[in-house]
């Protein structure tokens, strides 16, 4: 449990959960590949607001999962994901774009975010569930793995 996954993250336990971080973290590659090679235009815009659409969809499964599983750190968590969907949509935007022409560093502060959430916030998250869910029950924390 807690190994590193694909993308070299750590796995937080939950399948779910470590598909989307995979594809997301694979979606902010693609990115920078663009980015730096300075094809920043109609494809990137595309690829910024289907970024910030995943994080939407995968943030609302993460907190119905905690939810589910009676999470005691949901409300921080879901304060961090709304901090992050902010960056996120702000740089999906028309002004956002054109900031990431001038600044292609943008992005990989806004990798650096999402990786450093995954890696402390989301692993805490999947550390607990392995060792302290005691509200879960046994057979829907088998479900979700
Ligand atoms: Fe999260």
């Amino acid at each position: 449990m807690n190994g590193t996954g694909e993308s070299g993250l750590p796995e937080i336990g939950v399948k779910l959960i470590d598909r989307d971080h995979n594809y997301i973290v694979e979606l902010f590659s693609e990115l920078q590949f663009h980015t730096v090679a300075g094809m920043a235009g109609g494809k990137t815009g595309a690829m910024l607001r289907q970024l910030a659409q995943l994080t939407q969809v995968h943030f609302l499964l993460e907190e119905g999962i905690m939810s589910a599983t009676n999470y005691p750190g949901i409300a921080v968590h879901q304060l961090r994901h709304q901090w992050i969907l902010e960056q996120n949509k702000a740089l999906a935007t028309q002004r956002g774009r054109k900031a990431l022409e001038r600044n292609s560093e943008l992005l990989r502060y806004l990798a650096d975010i999402n990786d450093e959430h995954i890696r402390n916030d989301d692993l805490h998250y999947g550390l607990w569930l392995g060792t302290k869910a005691p509200r879960c029950a046994p057979a829907a924390r088998n479900a979700m793995r």
